[in-house]
């Protein structure tokens, strides 16, 4: 869990930056036991998703904001996963970068079903500087121009961050940020 971190402070900086609305439809993949949906749904959002392939830190959530609360749980791997509907903002705190292979274009192929035409994407992955692993898996790390070109021609970049997260233990993991806005259909 050294990824974990108490404030979602980027996450909600760039959905404000955006101008996502709280009535928008807004998935977190990879969302694990994230507190973003609880500080989305502190913010009012009222169609929140969060996809995870580990149902324990699903569990986690769901127990933490309540049963009650207006969250879609999807417990499922995200690279069979198949949408049902398009959603607005498209959130991804590492997750993208445990990806290799062919499975970036699976990816980017799932981004492209399930993002709204003028949706939105916020995406964190670890920075050229950062750790090369991640819960002891390896990691691909990113720049900015990196990550935008990794999604493809239909999303444009529109903001970026670095940001040196300090883990629980004290270690540094520098992340890059990137807002990124569909600009095809
Ligand atoms: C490093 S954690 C980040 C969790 C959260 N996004 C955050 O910022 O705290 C990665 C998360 O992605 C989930 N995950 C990894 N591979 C996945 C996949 N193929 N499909 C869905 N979730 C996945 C893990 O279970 C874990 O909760």
């Amino acid at each position: 869990m050294s990824w974990y971190q108490t404030e979602p402070v980027v996450s909600l900086e760039l959905v404000d930056l955006l101008g996502v609305s709280a009535e928008a439809g807004v998935i977190d993949v990879g969302g694990g036991a994230s507190v973003l949906v609880d500080a989305l749904l502190h913010r009012g959002f009222a169609h929140l998703t969060v996809l995870d392939i580990s149902e324990a830190a699903l569990q986690a959530s769901r127990e933490r904001v309540g049963a009650d609360a207006p969250v879609e749980w999807i417990a499922h791997d995200l690279l069979t996963w198949e949408p049902t509907r398009r959603y607005h903002l498209w959130h991804d705190r590492a997750v993208f970068h445990f990806l290799s292979g062919d499975e970036v274009g699976v990816y980017r192929d799932l981004l492209h079903r399930a993002v709204a035409p003028r949706g939105y994407v916020v995406m964190a992955t670890f920075a050229p500087d950062g750790p090369e692993w991640c819960s002891g898996l390896p990691v691909t790390r990113y720049g900015a121009d990196q990550l935008i070109e990794a999604l493809g021609a239909e999303f444009m970049l529109v903001d970026q961050r670095r940001e040196v997260h300090t883990t629980p233990s004290g270690a540094t993991q520098p992340f890059t940020w990137i807002a990124a806005r569909r600009v095809g259909n």
